[in-house]
């Protein structure tokens, strides 16, 4: 950046995000502290392991979780607009025209009773009541974006006509048509078989790259993230622990759960070496220590851990570690050889 280019202002900025639940114990926070940001056209991979809050936090997001039971708090910025401050109408009309979510399973989201092609066009007409005139002619142009043969023929067709991989196709048909700038997708290939599900990632890349609609991919998959996203962020225990361009938290992890992470993938370790685990196990909701949340699994843990761990930025590409020893570590991450 030169001294007269101004700052870029992130797309998303996600502050101090905590999530809490109702539940019989009283109210539970699954998620503490959650900040990352996106740059227009950025491909965020948000990893971790099963139950760290990574759904929440997505959900959280597009102010989808149910309101009796979820307390969120924090901010959500979107274009330095503040979506907690918004009221329920408006917040419906962001949804779908500026952020949009798909997930896991499309069957779930999409009427058996409407054919594809009207559940796309309507979902234009709901942001654009005064374009209705243009949503048929748009539909079946998003339907062939996203590699739909004969989209002129499928808009016709419902759901159960079409196949697993198909049905994906069209949720995110259906979440572009109103040209979001900011995508996130919740484990969006899980329920596809292998062929498919690379199809649907590469879809979702070469979509991000053609429109510069940024992604927020949900995935317990590393692999793809190293295929498909720009950065990573890491969640442990609620919380991200390493936010970092995808190859500095692949190459050189700055976070001891990142790099174990990484170390315990066959996909991503050296031939014939042990595979590496982490020991131990997440601690629950209920029961969150006090000192640095990874310490009764950490190899590294020393007495500055004993304290709550903040998220602090460690050099000028945006990276951030919630670890008192990032920067004196040297920490394994993918052999750069396999
Ligand atoms: N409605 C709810 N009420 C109470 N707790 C909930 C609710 N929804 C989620 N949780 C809890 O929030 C925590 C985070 O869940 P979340 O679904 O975000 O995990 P995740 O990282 O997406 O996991 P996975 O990889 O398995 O999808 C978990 O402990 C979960 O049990
Ligand atoms: S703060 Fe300490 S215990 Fe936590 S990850 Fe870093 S070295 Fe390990
Ligand atoms: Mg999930």
């Amino acid at each position: 950046m030169t001294e007269h280019t101004p700052p870029v202002a992130p797309l998303l900025d996600v502050r101090n995000l905590q999530v809490a639940f109702q539940t019989r114990q009283g109210l539970l926070a699954v998620t503490h502290d959650v900040c990352f940001s996106v740059m227009q056209g950025e491909r965020i991979g948000l990893v971790g392991e099963s139950g760290c809050g990574k759904s929440v936090t997505g959900l959280a997001l597009m102010r989808l979780l149910p309101t009796d039971v979820a307390r969120v708090s924090g901010q959500v910025l979107l274009q330095g607009k503040d979506l907690s401050q918004l009221s329920e109408h408006q917040m419906r009309a962001v949804r779908g025209s500026e952020m949009a979510m798909i997930f896991q399973e499309p069957m779930s989201a999409l009427d058996p009773v409407f054919t594809i092609g009207e559940q796309i066009a309507e979902a234009f007409r709901a942001h654009f009541p005064s374009r209705a005139e243009e949503a048929i002619e748009r539909a079946m142009h998003v339907l062939e974006q996203v590699g739909i043969a004969l989209p002129r023929q499928r808009y016709y067709e419902y759901p159960h006509q079409l196949s697993g991989g198909m049905r994906q196709r069209v949720m995110i048909a259906m979440a572009l048509i109103c040209e979001p700038k900011l995508l996130i997708a919740d484990e969006p290939t899980t329920a596809l078989d292998v062929t498919v599900q690379a199809q649907i990632l590469d879809l979702l890349r070469d979509l991000s790259e053609r429109t510069g609609t940024a992604l927020i991919l949900i995935t317990h998959d590393l692999g793809v993230v190293a295929e498909i996203c720009t950065r990573m962020v890491t969640m442990y225990a609620g919380e991200v622990v390493e936010d970092a361009p995808v190859e500095d938290a692949l190459l050189s992890p700055r976070h001891p759960y990142t790099s174990g992470l990484l170390r315990s993938l066959p996909h991503f370790s050296p031939r014939n070496a042990p595979l590496a685990f982490i020991p131990g196990r997440v601690p629950l909701p209920d029961a969150m220590p006090e000192s640095c949340r990874f310490m009764a699994r950490c190899a590294h843990a020393a007495s500055p851990c004993r304290i709550e761990q903040i998220l602090r930025p460690i050099d000028e590409h945006r990276r951030s570690v919630r670890c008192v020893r990032a920067q004196d570590l040297n920490l394994p991450g993918v052999s750069a050889h396999v």
